[in-house]
């Protein structure tokens, strides 16, 4: 039943072993553009969560006494080995998550990316010698690991959101149990395979898959073991997560759900603008968290530039990941493909006017049109949630401090976008706007050297440039005194 390669683990990571689920439960993994089984996997629980506590626990002297350059080392090993490696990881991405096999490729060397720029952070962990109040005595600064860490990583990408956690974490010394998303749990199985080729020691990292992800999450957080949570998935997840961590107060990361705005001021470079907002909306069939999800174009050219777009939609290739040419692939589920199909027709119900798309696409039954919708209004669904679709709604503005206003109208706070040539603009809506992330004259700001993370109920805690290896840090201050002569 395997097909997708015969080298992609299907059992638990546990302690450097591959573990079965002790119940003998198994679950099945779909390739979305068809439907069909492409494996079964162990389906884990509280006791193989508890398991792995122990072993990333046991395992954690160990590693977060080993000097920074040999973790740096192994880290620098397990890139390399992924970039090798690329075409397979890539092959069973796009099997399981759908995304066309270029994008697959692409996100392969964006995880890795992070494994090497963590690698090398991993020996820049400095601390500080401060200046005392007394002449006999010196503040002293040190950082260490913050211990036993827990991931929680989504489908939409499957590697780099694991890789770029599981970077961090082990650059800094801490151990980690990671749970992948129960319908793209092969990227995760075979990244961390590579890893233990990489001389990852047994125990440091281990993976638990599972469908019954409360269960999983319960564990995690109630474990006095674990000291820190990582999450990337929906606020509605994120808030829970964070209530169960409060008993045991651990820290915790969370990047949650966006409602990018895309604004395109009368003064862009429209021909930059478009290529970017392509870029940013239709990166993985439209389900990124930093996907442009409102786009507002100045009323002069909005008119203009709402035709082109809906050109440059309606030529996009539709079909499976692995068919040449591809450019938008099938959704994740029956249940993300509903939530579209019902966000399009509230909008075309409040009176938006779909430009191209606006229905099932003819490649497979969770295939949806690339679609662009004029008119659309801050009451439609489509503005107020994230689409997590290959949907891009439109709407015209008149000046800049409505443009603000409007991109700011939400609790999300995740990545915003803007477009303009003046230099005094740029900066006066970059400052105005309430994102953690803001791309000017750029769709995709994506980069393992930069802070990937969100403000409002987007989260907190930034994965990625150096501020990521503080997320898992502890900073411990020692006071030395009885210097005088
Ligand atoms: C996400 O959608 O959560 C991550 C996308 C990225 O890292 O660019």
């Amino acid at each position: 039943m395997l097909d997708v390669n015969q080298t992609v683990p299907t059992q638990a990571l546990i302690g450097g072993a591959w573990q079965n689920a002790d119940t003998g439960r198994r679950f099945d993994v779909r390739d979305p553009a068809t439907g069909h089984v492409i494996a079964s996997i162990a389906d884990c629980g509280e006791q193989e969560t508890r398991d792995a506590i122990a072993a990333a626990d046991a395992a954690l002297a160990d590693w977060s006494a080993m000097p920074a350059a040999g973790r740096a080392a192994i880290l620098r090993r397990w890139a390399d080995l992924m970039i090798e490696r690329a075409d397979e990881l890539a092959r069973t991405l796009t099997r399981e998550n759908g995304k066309p096999l270029a994008e697959a490729r692409g996100e392969v060397m964006y995880g890795a990316s992070y494994l090497h720029w963590f690698s090398e952070e991993a020996t820049r962990a400095y601390g500080d010698v401060i200046p005392a109040p007394g002449a006999d005595r010196r503040i002293l600064v040190t950082r260490s690991p913050v211990g036993v860490c827990a991931a929680i990583t989504p489908w939409n990408f499957p590697n780099a959101m694991l890789v770029r956690k599981a970077a961090a974490a082990l650059a800094a010394g801490c151990t980690l149990v990671a749970k992948p998303a129960a319908e793209t749990p092969l990227s995760a199985l075979l990244a961390a395979r590579i890893g233990i080729e990489a001389g990852l020691p047994g125990g440091v990292f281990n993976i638990v898959p599972g469908t019954d992800a409360a269960a999983i999450g319960a564990v995690l957080t109630a474990s006095e073991t674990v000291r820190k949570l990582s999450f990337t998935g929906s606020t509605g997840v994120g808030r829970k997560l964070i209530a169960q961590c409060a008993p045991t107060v651990k820290r915790v990361s969370m990047e949650l759900g966006g409602n990018a705005p895309f604004i395109v001021f009368e003064d862009a470079d429209l021909d930059a603008a478009l290529d970017g907002l392509m870029a940013s909306k239709f990166r993985n069939s439209g389900q990124t968290c930093v996907c442009a999800n409102r786009i507002f174009v100045h009323d002069s050219v909005k008119d203009e530039f709402a035709g082109r777009l809906a050109e440059r939609v309606a030529a996009l290739t539709v079909g499976p990941g692995d068919q040449d040419g591809a450019e938008i692939g099938p959704l994740i589920s029956e249940a993300a493909f509903a939530k579209v199909e019902r966000m399009v027709s509230d909008a075309l119900a409040k009176g938006g006017r779909v430009l191209t798309g606006g229905a099932k696409h003819p490649a497979g039954d969770l295939f949806y049109q690339p679609t662009v919708i004029d008119a659309v209004t801050a009451d439609m669904d489509v503005m107020r949630e994230e689409i997590f679709g290959p949907v891009a709604p439109l709407a015209g503005f008149a000046t800049e401090a409505e443009a603000i206003e409007l991109a700011n109208d939400t609790e999300h706070g995740l990545a915003a976008y803007l477009y303009t040539r003046d230099l005094g603009r740029a900066w006066r809506v970059g400052d105005a706007l309430h994102y953690g992330m803001v791309g000017i004259n750029e769709g995709v700001l994506s980069s393992a050297a930069a802070p990937f993370g969100g403000v409002k109920q987007s989260g907190f805690g930034r994965e990625g440039s150096r501020y990521g290896l503080d997320d898992y840090l502890e900073i411990k201050y020692m006071l030395m005194g009885g210097l005088s002569a």
